[in-house]
């Protein structure tokens, strides 16, 4: 898994003089992206692609080789099987369409059982590629490497992940990794939660599902990873299912039946795209929420209430705060403010009441977890709370306990978010995602606990 994942020498079988075609964009990829690693182009008529030497086939390249990248026709692919095994390849990303997807099941079979003889694992076919930021490698035809984080993302469509690439700028969602698995003819998302538990750049592990080739692998891969898992899983309406169906050639299935896997594999779900970037940033920044003692602060009470119906509806219901924090909380807002959950410092919080709390209630034992709330006020500079913030979580002392924060406001509130999340903080626009997004590492911790109790000897 490390040659076709990590790989220090790669051919791209296929490549092209042409711009615009895939072969041509996978070169310039692997180049653009800063790949440091050795690129061996190969096509039968071209000499020389963006400055590269280009071998005429995959047995003229001059050592051997880690892994293959695959942009030539789906019939023209198993031939190449024997040439790179001769060559010592441990992997082929098998970009190619026109496999399982279109009927064409025992081709693929075909190409998975010779690679497998030699050693070769498959990932694809019908892929756009691997990405990685650690390896600075962009052996795609996605545009760009994605903005770096701490989360890898597995895809079973190709499209998507494409979309998410580019769509991690604008979200501020971060991903070291981002993986197309495709038709999942040998390389399958089980492979892959156990290699990428292993990866010391990835914190937690995203996935798009839209169906399994086997379950129980799945749930087994699940379970033994100790990092954080998320599933996007697509295709639960009927019309969805027979839409994966033709998409990736998987079996889709009811929405219970996975559901009860993810709960049984310790997978925390996302209901949709939107959830999925969400919680992803969440999962990858911060640390499980072991208890369900949630606190909130805020300067704005509208914004509070918001966040106690969202966390009700997301599972972690708010209860009053113990009389020891309350009075505590109470010296750091007028008299008209609230310590109760959510604590109001009220609109004239500022960056130094703001801290006083977070320092104290972020140690404070009975605390599991803080949701941090700010609505732009004339009197504030968000960029100033947020650093206010980043400050009294540090001085805490705390690393083992959640935060996150929701900045309702304008750009100035926006550009304070995308420092808090650089800085590793996640940060939302609406009071509801951040809750959701602290629901999410309780889940987590929730789901850990029963697999682990279930794991106990009786
Ligand atoms: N060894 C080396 N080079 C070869 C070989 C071979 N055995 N056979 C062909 N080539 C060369 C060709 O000569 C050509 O080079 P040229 O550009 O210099 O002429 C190059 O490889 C590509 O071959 P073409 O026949 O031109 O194929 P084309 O580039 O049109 O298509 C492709 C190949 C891209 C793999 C296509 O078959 C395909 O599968 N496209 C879909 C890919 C895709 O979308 N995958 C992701 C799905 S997910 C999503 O939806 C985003």
């Amino acid at each position: 898994m490390n040659g076709l994942l990590r790989p220090n020498k790669i051919a791209v079988v296929g490549a092209s003089a042409t711009p615009g075609k895939i072969g041509y964009t996978v070169v310039k990829n692997l180049l653009e992206g800063g790949y440091q690693g050795k690129i061996y182009p190969v096509n039968p008529s071209a000499t020389e692609i963006l400055g590269l030497k280009v071998y005429p086939s995959i047995r003229d390249i001059p050592e051997d080789i880690d892994a293959a990248i695959i942009t030539i026709p789906a019939k023209a692919v198993l031939p190449t099987v024997d040439e790179l095994g001769a060559k010592g390849a441990k992997g082929m990303i098998v970009i190619t369409s026109g496999f399982s997807e279109v009927g064409l099941k025992e081709l693929e079979r075909e190409l998975v059982e010779k690679a497998n003889s030699y050693g070769i694992r498959v990932l694809g076919p019908n892929i756009v590629g691997v990405l990685s930021n650690s390896d600075k490698m962009n052996g795609s035809f996605a545009p760009f490497l994605p903005l770096e984080g701490k989360a890898s993302l597995v895809s079973q469509s190709g499209a998507l992940l494409i979309a998410i690439d580019a769509a991690s700028y604008i979200r501020r969602v971060g991903f070291d990794k981002l993986i197309s698995i495709g038709n999942m003819s040998d390389v399958d998302f089980a492979d892959l939660i156990t290699w990428l538990n292993e990866d010391p750049n990835t914190s937690c592990i995203s996935l798009y599902i839209e169906g399994f080739r086997d379950g129980r692998r799945f749930i087994e891969a699940a379970r033994n990873a100790n990092k954080p898992i998320i599933a996007l899983k697509a295709g639960v309406s009927a019309h969805g299912a027979a839409a994966a169906a033709s998409h990736t050639g998987s079996l889709a299935g009811a929405a219970k039946v996975y559901g009860a896997a993810f709960q049984q594999a310790g997978v925390v779900q996302a209901t949709d795209l939107n959830d999925l970037f969400n919680r992803t940033l969440s999962l990858s920044l911060q640390p499980p929420m072991k208890g369900d003692n949630l606190l909130v602060i805020t300067n704005g009470g509208g914004v509070g209430v918001l966040a106690t119906d969202a966390a009700e509806k997301s599972g972690v219901p708010l209860k009053f705060a113990p009389a020891d924090v309350q009075a505590e909380l109470k010296k750091h807002m007028p008299e008209f403010g609230s310590a109760k959950n959510p604590v109001d410092l009220t609109g004239m919080a500022g960056t130094e009441w703001y801290q006083a709390s977070i320092r104290f209630a972020f140690a404070h034992p009975w605390v599991d977890g803080l949701v941090v709330l700010y609505c732009e006020t004339a009197m504030t500079d968000p960029l100033e709370i947020a650093k206010g913030i980043k400050k009294a979580i540090v001085d805490s002392g705390v690393t083992d306990k959640p935060v996150t924060v929701s900045f309702v406001g304008g750009e100035r509130s926006e550009e304070a978010m995308r420092w808090l999340v650089e800085n590793g903080i996640p940060a939302y626009g609406a009071p509801d995602l951040a809750v959701n997004a602290i629901a999410a590492l309780r889940e987590y911790a929730r789901m850990k606990e029963i697999v682990r109790e279930e794991a106990m000897p009786c």
